[in-house]
């Protein structure tokens, strides 16, 4: 009698998801794997990666089974923030190639089935851009108002005293004219200003360009900072000198920023393909994530989570809170995971004990890439690639290849392809050094081996394409019972459920799972786990130590 109701409720769930999946765009179970192109790889010789570096990896990146990249910023850049700092949009650097390797790697990957994002970075742009230059030639300049410009007290006296991200005040003192201009980054990048019409033309003929060049949509860089508050109030609560100064009621988060979003939105959706917007957008709560998506849903459709990605510490039952939050508050929207970036140390090393590293890193890939939603990968993270340490850091000298330091290049080191001379990345020697770890977490080696990190991450990739609870099914939030498990299901209609069991302890863990109505479903078949288990067949089990147990039940038709 249960079990009749457990199956008729899923038949009706059924219908209803397959009602859902006719109108499913591409991104919405997408894993988009970011690339740094400086690290991925150099075909020139010069140590410094290019596109045509990865075009020469596509195949590498199929077999894998991501669905779409992201290229961060590849655009002439005086690297004061290492190509954050634009000075000309609409083409490639040198170093990286040409706008034809672009078209030509775009081609390339489209025929491979993998879309590609440019990384738009549309808060502000290099001190050495054309616009910039216009701007700060005379105060009566057309684009005098494309930057934000203000007099405050003199040279002495900034506007405000609002602390920029990157430390000092948001305000640089410009002699020429006499005035200060904004900057929420280093003083190298001024903010431009959207609500200037000529420059929000401007930055839509951005838009236009790429996407007329191929790019499946962009990843919007520190999308909260695009307005300030038009009053320019004096910051109640100013932080300490080096201290952290993000979102400030007063400039992020604006609710102008949604016009801009809505507007660019709009031009996407001209164009075939269901281009996406994926956007750094750090909120402070789950709330504030849910209005990114736009009020009609019409504005970034995939908002990063750094309420998720922010996480540091192995802990299920944090997670849990925080994965039911990102599956159950954000009204139906695409939850957006990740752990590892070019701004965010790598997993391997941030959750690793130094003992279980390669099962925590197991552990942490299902945290994201078993979950319903996109799941954005850090290259090398399929091979538990770590961060740089520091002393390795320290003895890497500047000069052209490497402008400047900067305390997140351990976690942009050359891409580890093989246990070779520079790990495959090139002939030159490379602008960062190889991470020490490559002889062992490389690609030749870890495709050999069906244990290796690598193994477990197609595996999972695999399945995310290939069983429907992982392609398209429901998140259903279970209980464990176990502070230390963290315990969910994923469920497409009647055919098929599935049971995701992590434990985030060095000890083996019993379970007794809550929350699956009906009777127990026969979850005979294990997908995958890590150490070796067998199938639960009851709610009440054992889980060993980091383990990640994935089953599924299948139902008669
Ligand atoms: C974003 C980028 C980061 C950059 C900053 C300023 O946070 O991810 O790398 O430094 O914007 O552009």
């Amino acid at each position: 009698m249960k079990l009749a109701f457990l199956v008729l409720s899923m038949v009706c769930l059924d219908s209803l998801s397959s009602a859902q999946n006719r109108t499913r765009p591409w991104y919405d179970n997408a894993v988009i794997y970011e690339i740094y192109p400086r690290s991925f790889a150099d075909t020139n010789g010069d140590g410094i990666g290019d596109l045509n570096g990865i075009t020469a990896h596509l195949d590498y990146l199929k077999d894998l089974g991501v669905d779409a990249i992201w290229i961060t910023p590849f655009f002439p850049s005086p690297n004061a923030d290492f190509g954050y700092d634009v000075s000309d949009y609409v083409n490639v650097a040198p170093e990286y190639g040409t706008l034809q390797d672009w078209d030509n790697l775009v081609s390339s990957a489209k025929k491979r089935g993998i879309r590609v994002l440019v990384d738009f970075v549309v808060n502000h742009t290099s001190d050495q851009h054309a616009w910039f230059k216009e701007s700060r030639s005379a105060r009566d300049n057309p684009k005098r108002d494309w930057y934000v410009w203000k007099s405050g007290g003199g040279p002495t006296q900034p506007p405000t005293h609002w602390t920029s991200i990157f430390g000092g005040y948001t305000w640089t003192w410009d002699a020429a004219t006499a005035q200060w201009y904004y900057h929420i980054f280093l003083p190298q990048q001024p903010d431009v200003n959207w609500a200037s019409p000529g420059l929000r033309n401007a930055m839509f003929d951005v838009v236009r360009f790429w996407l007329n060049h191929g790019a499946s949509g962009f990843r919007l860089d520190a999308t909260p900072y695009l307005f300030e508050d038009p009053a320019f109030p004096e910051d109640p609560h100013p932080p300490q000198p080096g201290g952290p100064a993000a979102l400030e009621p007063y400039n992020s988060g604006r609710p102008e920023n949604h016009d801009v979003l809505r507007q660019m939105r709009k031009i996407l959706e001209g164009y075939p393909g269901d281009p996406v917007l994926l956007g750094e957008s750090s909120t402070a709560t789950i709330q504030d994530l849910a209005k990114v998506y736009g009020e009609k849903h019409d504005e970034i459709q995939l908002p990063m989570d750094f309420l998720f990605g922010n996480l540091k510490t192995l802990d299920a039952a944090v997670f849990k809170k925080q994965v039911d939050a990102a599956q159950l508050e954000l009204g139906g929207q695409t939850p957006v995971f990740f752990f590892s970036s070019h701004d965010h140390p790598r997993q391997w090393s941030t959750f690793g004990d130094g003992v279980n590293n390669d099962q925590i890193a197991k552990l942490t890939s299902a945290l994201t890439l078993a979950q319903r939603g996109c799941v954005l990968m850090y290259y090398g993270e399929e091979l538990g690639m770590g961060t740089m340490s520091l002393a390795q850091l320290e003895a890497v000298p500047i000069g052209p290849k490497r402008p400047r330091a900067d305390d997140r290049d351990g976690e942009r080191t050359p891409m580890q392809w093989d246990a070779g001379q520079n790990a495959g990345f090139g002939t030159g020697s490379p602008w960062l050094p190889v991470e020490s770890s490559y002889r062992r977490y490389n690609v030749e080696n870890e495709k050999a081996d069906v244990g290796s990190i690598y193994s477990w991450y197609a595996k999972l990739l695999k399945l995310r394409h290939e069983s429907a609870a992982f392609r398209e099914g429901a998140y259903v939030a279970l209980e464990s019972g176990n502070r230390d498990v963290f315990v969910f299901g994923r469920k497409a209609g009647a055919k098929e459920i599935a049971l995701v069991v992590l434990n985030t302890s060095p000890k083996q863990q019993i379970v007794s799972v809550t929350g699956i109505s009906g009777a127990w479903p026969n979850f005979a078949h294990v997908l995958m786990a890590s150490p070796a288990a067998k199938a639960p067949s009851s709610p009440h089990f054992t889980i060993g130590p980091y383990g990640v147990l994935i089953t599924a039940s299948f139902f008669p038709e």
